[in-house]
């Protein structure tokens, strides 16, 4: 069988960037608890005129671009933040793509496993009909209340990825393992714009639903845990991939490496004391005996703990990171865990394809987080505070630079244009 998997990847931010030392301060918070406590720098934060659709549809764009639409006749949406009860954000996204007629168009939901789901229906889509490509998006703005001990772990951010046979970074392997269960630990009712969340509860569930997808995948045949060189987890803040990483290496009965990048003087992530890809080559060199094993968690949270919590885009944006850091993947089993509140979960795995390291988007995600432009705390708050209803028309004032905008409401429909 042909292999199947991620062929491109793309990641696009928010407008807007909230540094966690300037709400620290506003909040007489400690800098480090978000720092070191939650392991998160930043939170990217939407302008006024972006949502998920246009993140999801700035994060698509450079792929088709690149590949072309030959052979798209699918495009699904996942999202936390969808923007209607009915129509799929994906519609919006297909046509400012300018993509043909002839596709298929949905939205995924389970918060923010969503992303995982979407990508699996791909893969089965590719498997019946392998000239057929399926461009996955994953976008969510992160919201909670201000004041409550979510708001320092919001975010915002999308991931896009062409799947296809024969892909160019990674093929997705056939075992996965699978969790679910019902659980109050994050959810959002369709009257509120921010997220419920039982803090406590989550970080149990998450952990909870790891074992039970890793205990899955090992009565499914997959690969055990020595045979899985890197691992990504979903990055609710980064501090909790630290968390699942001590929790599989317990579970699983092996000692794995939960260190955390190293914030400089200046304030600045890095993983060790080089920079996050002499590391990685270090690390695949060969530890030193007794030494817990390196699994590539530093590098995994070098985009995450500057974007948030972008929930279904998540740990693809720990993939992005890991591949645009990381130059010794080629042949390497990689070990995702996908985890939504709610809850329903999968461990699934995928190997680096020869060339991948050619494709490194490092510096253009670097100058996009760079260029992020800075809120106070009290413009983020009144950001925040603003909600735009759908019953009169409105028009959004011009502020984002991303390729595509949210223009505003006209007879209570969205519409959306090319910045
Ligand atoms: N210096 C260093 N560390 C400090 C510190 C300081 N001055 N002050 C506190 N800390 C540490 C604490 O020791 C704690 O560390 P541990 O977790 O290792 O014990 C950490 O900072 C967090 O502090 P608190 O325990 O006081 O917790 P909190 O009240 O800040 O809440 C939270 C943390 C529950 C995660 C909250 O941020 C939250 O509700 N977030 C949203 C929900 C969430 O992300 N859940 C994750 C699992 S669910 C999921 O994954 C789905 C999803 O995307 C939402």
């Amino acid at each position: 069988m042909r292999p199947i998997g991620i062929d491109d990847i793309e990641l696009a931010t928010a407008h807007h960037v909230v540094d966690l030392s300037t709400l620290a301060e506003a909040t007489g918070t400690d800098p480090n608890k978000f720092r070191l406590g939650l392991g998160q720098d930043q939170f990217s934060f939407p302008a006024p005129d972006e949502d998920a659709v246009t993140m999801g549809a700035a994060a698509a764009a450079p792929i088709i671009e690149r590949c072309g639409t030959e052979g798209i006749r699918t495009l699904l949406f996942a999202t936390e933040s969808g923007i209607d009860q009915s129509k799929a954000a994906g519609i919006s996204v297909h046509k400012l793509l300018g993509l043909p007629s002839q596709v298929r168009v949905t939205e995924f939901k389970e918060a923010c496993f969503a992303g995982t789901a979407a990508l699996q229906a791909a893969i089965g889509i590719v498997s019946r009909n392998p000239g057929e490509r399926v461009l996955v998006i994953a976008s969510d703005v992160a919201r909670y209340e201000l004041d409550s001990p979510g708001e320092p772990t919001q975010g915002a951010g999308a991931v896009a990825m062409l799947v296809s046979a024969d892909p160019r970074l990674i093929e997705i392997e056939q075992v996965s393992g699978l969790f679910a269960a019902d659980v109050d630990d994050f959810w959002r009712p369709n009257d509120s714009t921010t997220a419920i969340v039982d803090g406590g509860l989550s970080v149990t569930a998450y952990l909870d639903a790891l074992s039970g997808a890793w205990d899955d995948l090992q009565e499914q045949g997959g690969p055990a845990l020595a045979e899985i060189d890197r691992i990504l987890y979903h990055q609710p803040f980064t501090k909790m991939a630290k968390k699942a990483q001590l929790h599989l290496g317990q579970h699983a009965g092996e000692e794995l490496s939960c260190d955390l990048p190293e914030i400089g003087a200046d304030g600045v992530a890095r993983v060790g004391s080089q920079d996050a890809a002499s590391a990685d080559r270090q690390g695949a060199a060969g530890e030193a005996p007794g030494t817990p094993r390196d699994t590539g968690l530093a590098t995994s949270t070098l985009y995450n703990r500057r974007l948030g919590n972008t929930y279904t885009a998540s740990v693809f944006a720990a993939l992005a990171a890991l591949l645009d850091h990381d130059d010794d993947l080629e042949g390497r089993r990689i070990g995702f865990f996908s985890y939504g509140s709610g809850s329903a979960s999968e461990f699934f795995t995928g190997r680096v394809l020869p060339g991948y390291a050619s494709r490194s988007r490092r510096d253009d995600v670097a100058e996009a987080l760079d260029a992020r432009v800075p809120l106070s705390v009290e413009a983020y708050r009144a950001l925040h505070s603003t909600v735009l209803g759908s019953a009169d028309d409105v028009e959004t004032p011009r502020v984002t630079s991303a390729p595509f905008r949210f223009a505003g409401v006209k007879g209570r429909a969205r519409v959306y244009e090319r910045s």
